[in-house]
């Protein structure tokens, strides 16, 4: 399976009529198995990118092609689950096919176990962000799309869940595309780093890291991240 995004560019018209020129051509392709990492400052054009790459935004120049067989699991930014549905009503109704078994592995990775009849407005944003990563992963998809998944979650748990992703596209050869304003998830995690300009957004860089993600310890990511600061890219 392979994604391939060429986008040429895309605009916004303002209210006031005017246009608001959010992406630039861009060009790069993903195949199962690769963790692709979009780093860029706020506002340059990443959660509309990720819209356009999911069949969300029709409304732009270029094109994408999405495996048509692909099982699509998405984190949004804001975690967007259904208010009158419960935890586990969230995620059975993506994931109509999830058994009970891996129901509770995914609520014990996760620590939703106590939440599982809560409904959202009862949820701390964390806990929502949870639901919305359960929710991805119960659909077992083949694209991944994460939308700063880790965002307001304490550097304990957001450590555990980013093992956890890494498991899953070890596990099952998972397309993934993440948005991180997190340098350091960015290396733990991606096999290609892209670099963005601020809007409208471009690739800077595109940075390749070899060396497989369950052999980077320690003296290894202290090397990529000496190698990233010597290329003067921005992280954020
Ligand atoms: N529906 C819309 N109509 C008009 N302008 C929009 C719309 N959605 C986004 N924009 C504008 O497009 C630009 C890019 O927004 P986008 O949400 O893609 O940025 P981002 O890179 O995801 O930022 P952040 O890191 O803060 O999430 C912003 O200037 C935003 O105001
Ligand atoms: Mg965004």
């Amino acid at each position: 399976m392979r994604l391939e995004v060429g986008i040429t560019g895309k605009t916004f018209k303002s209210a006031a009529g005017g246009t608001h020129e959010v992406l630039a051509p861009m060009k790069f392709s993903l195949q199962s198995g690769e963790v692709g990492v979009l780093i860029g400052p706020s506002g340059c054009g990443k959660s509309t990118m990720l819209r356009i790459i999911l069949g969300l935004d029709r409304d732009f120049e270029g094109h994408v092609a999405r495996p048509p067989e692909a099982r699509i699991g998405m984190v949004f930014q804001e975690p967007r689950l259904l208010p009158w549905r419960s935890v586990e009503q969230n995620v059975r109704l993506a994931a109509p096919d999830v058994t009970d078994a891996k129901l509770s592995e995914l609520f014990k990775i996760l620590e939703l176990e106590a939440h599982r009849s809560h409904f959202p407005g009862e949820l701390s944003l964390g806990l929502a962000r949870r639901v919305a990563l359960a929710r991805a992963f119960a659909v077992e998809p083949d694209l991944l799309v994460l939308d700063e998944p880790l965002a307001s979650l304490d550097d304990a748990l957001a450590g555990r869940l980013r093992d956890e992703i890494a498991t899953l596209v070890a596990s099952r050869s998972v397309m993934t595309l993440l948005v991180t304003h997190s340098l350091d998830d960015a290396i733990r995690l991606g096999d290609r780093l892209f670099f963005l300009s601020p809007r409208p957004a471009h690739i800077v860089q595109a940075v390749p890291i070899s060396i497989p993600r369950a052999e980077r310890n320690e003296a290894e990511l202290a090397r990529i991240r000496a190698e990233l600061a010597a290329l003067q890219l921005e992280s954020k």
